[in-house]
């Protein structure tokens, strides 16, 4: 393809790259439903607006789905199932259909803001099908003016490659050219970006000899290099964008923006995938989230925007193949978390990631529990920085260290904490109903100072209910603990009954 066809486009997309620096790099999450013991979309609808979730994935376009989404603020990428690209392919008309009947009816009280045809199309053997579908859903989309809030592509798995490593190697398989020609076309006409899933947990399990684990979770202290363009990799994650990267370069859509459709890390496996544990997945989710929230790109592309959703909310138990298949998920049905996360990427829940964190010597934080439920949180909150908590709230007030990220896990984490540290740090003085929960790693970020039990702040806690002792006793005090769990929870449930008396 001549270099000269893409001249305009080119020059049109580095000001769309500029615009999108702006936007800065954003997560999402997979909402997989492939499962019978889910709750209902209204739930989890509400669950993600709890974890202040902004962008969400779906694989078909559920009305019950839709409807959930409804006025929530949420971004939703809707799909066209592999099942149905032969009706979208064969007839414009059935495109123009199912954009009216299933999709206007909810548009734009729900944002849908990406449609992917068909998903992983060279896994399945459907590729033949995926642009002339995606062609006729775009003339639906324009045919009601739609065509520029709603993005149409389609997802890729890395084994569109048949390189990718090292990075600058990258190249996409021939067997699929006569697939990814039009595609490509497709993508750089209309501005729309790749769409690939990226699963450093795969290359690590199929390869442990080859990978490090630590490589594979962003953790790895040293660096693998490129031999041809002398660039440095810490992660393998990285590696594999470059290689998507080079290899669109190679075929000169230089303009194609990436966008990762899918990436995580399983919570549980069969007794051969050792790497699929809670400590992993939450290693490589929390690392993955602060890579991207951070703006860093890759090695390639410093500071390029990326876009990332995580898979997957829910563990989903119907899925087939190996036990990991059926726990992807950063929930369990019952909405409890699997293990924490903190979606902003700031940290404020137990974040644990690589070299940053300063381990301490036995020193504990209170944050918010993610299994608490938001009404409880709420009052916990309000408790701590009223004139039973007697908390100094300030630093979680608008353009303070502490109000980003503005979800109200965030602002409870900071304000139990200060209530803890003020405290005692006894167990008891991170209880809040069951809302509290202690960790061993520091929860500060940026600016955003956690206090610990020896930190200069301490405020006057005359109006605590619970005597304030110091740090070494609390421990050595935990005999009389139920007696003060009693007392403190009668105290929070009157606490709560006057601040929301007000
Ligand atoms: C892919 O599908 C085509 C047409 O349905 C069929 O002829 C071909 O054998 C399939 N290839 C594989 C590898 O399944
Ligand atoms: C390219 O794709 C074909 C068809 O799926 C496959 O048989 C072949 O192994 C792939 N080549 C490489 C190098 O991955
Ligand atoms: C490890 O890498 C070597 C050299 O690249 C390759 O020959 C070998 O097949 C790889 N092993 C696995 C398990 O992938
Ligand atoms: C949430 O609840 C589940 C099940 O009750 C428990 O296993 C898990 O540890 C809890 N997570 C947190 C962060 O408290
Ligand atoms: C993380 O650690 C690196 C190296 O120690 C340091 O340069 C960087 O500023 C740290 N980042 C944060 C957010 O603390
Ligand atoms: C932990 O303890 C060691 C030795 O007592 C000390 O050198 C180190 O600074 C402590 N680290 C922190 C984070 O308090
Ligand atoms: C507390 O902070 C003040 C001023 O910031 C300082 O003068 C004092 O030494 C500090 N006290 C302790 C115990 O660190
Ligand atoms: C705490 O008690 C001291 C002495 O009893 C008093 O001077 C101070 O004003 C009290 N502070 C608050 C916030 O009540």
């Amino acid at each position: 393809m001549g270099g000269g066809r893409f001249g305009p486009v080119f020059a049109a997309s580095l000001l769309l790259v500029i615009i999108d620096l702006c936007k800065g790099s954003t997560i999402g999450i997979c909402y997989g439903r492939n499962a019978d013991d889910l709750p209902t979309p209204d739930k989890a609808a509400e669950l993600m607006k709890q974890h202040n979730v902004k962008y969400v994935r779906i694989y078909d376009a559920n009305i019950q789905v839709l409807k959930a989404f409804a006025n929530t603020g949420i971004e939703l990428m809707i799909g066209i199932p592999n099942s149905d690209l032969l009706t979208f392919a064969q007839f414009q008309a059935n495109a123009d259909t199912w954009l009216r009947n299933n999709i206007l009816p909810y548009y734009p009280a729900t944002k849908i803001t990406f449609i992917t045809v068909g998903a992983e199309a060279t896994e399945f053997n459907s590729t033949s099908l995926v642009v002339p579908a995606m062609q006729n859903v775009l003339i639906a989309l324009r045919k009601v003016g739609l065509h520029k809030k709603i993005k149409v592509s389609t997802t890729h798995s890395l084994g569109v490659l048949s390189r990718s490593f090292p990075p600058s190697a990258g190249a996409f398989n021939s067997s699929y050219a006569s697939f990814l020609k039009p595609l490509l076309i497709f993508l750089a006409d209309n501005r729309s970006p790749f769409m690939v899933d990226i699963y450093p947990y795969y290359a690590y399990r199929d390869s442990p000899s080859n990978v490090s684990l630590d490589y594979a979770l962003f953790e790895s202290s040293s660096e693998v290099i490129d031999p041809n363009t002398g660039l440095l990799y810490t992660n393998m994650f990285d590696a594999q964008i470059d290689a998507l990267y080079f290899a669109l370069t190679a075929l000169n859509f230089r303009t194609i923006n990436i966008m990762v459709t899918e990436s995580g890390w399983p919570s549980k496996g069969s007794a051969k995938e050792t790497a699929a544990t809670p400590d992993n997945a939450q290693t490589y989710n929390t690392n993955l989230i602060r890579h991207v929230i951070n703006n860093a790109g890759t090695p390639a592309k410093p500071g390029q925007e990326l876009d990332v959703y995580i898979f997957s909310l829910f563990n989903e138990n119907r899925k087939p193949g190996l036990e990991s298949e059926r726990n992807w998920g950063l929930f369990y049905p019952d909405q409890t978390s699997v293990y924490n996360l903190d979606f902003s990427g700031h940290g404020s829940v137990n974040v644990i990631t690589g070299a940053n964190i300063t381990s301490s010597n036995g020193t504990t934080w209170c944050i918010a529990s993610l299994n608490a439920s938001e009404i409880d949180l709420k009052s916990a909150l309000d408790w701590a920085c009223g004139p039973g908590g007697n908390v100094d709230c300030s630093a979680i007030q608008p353009s303070q260290p502490c109000y980003e990220p503005d979800t109200l896990i965030s602002h409870a984490s900071y304000a139990f904490n200060s209530y803890y540290q003020q405290n005692g740090a006894s167990d008891v003085a991170c209880s809040f109903g069951g809302a509290g929960v202690k960790v061993d790693k520091n929860p500060s970020y940026d600016k955003c100072i956690y206090m610990t039990a020896g930190s200069n702040k301490t405020l006057s806690t005359n109006t605590t209910g619970i005597p304030s002792t110091s740090s070494s006793l609390a421990r050595k005090v935990h005999i009389s603990l139920s007696m003060w769990t009693v007392g403190v929870s009668v105290l929070f449930s009157l606490a709560n009954g006057i601040v929301q008396g007000w």
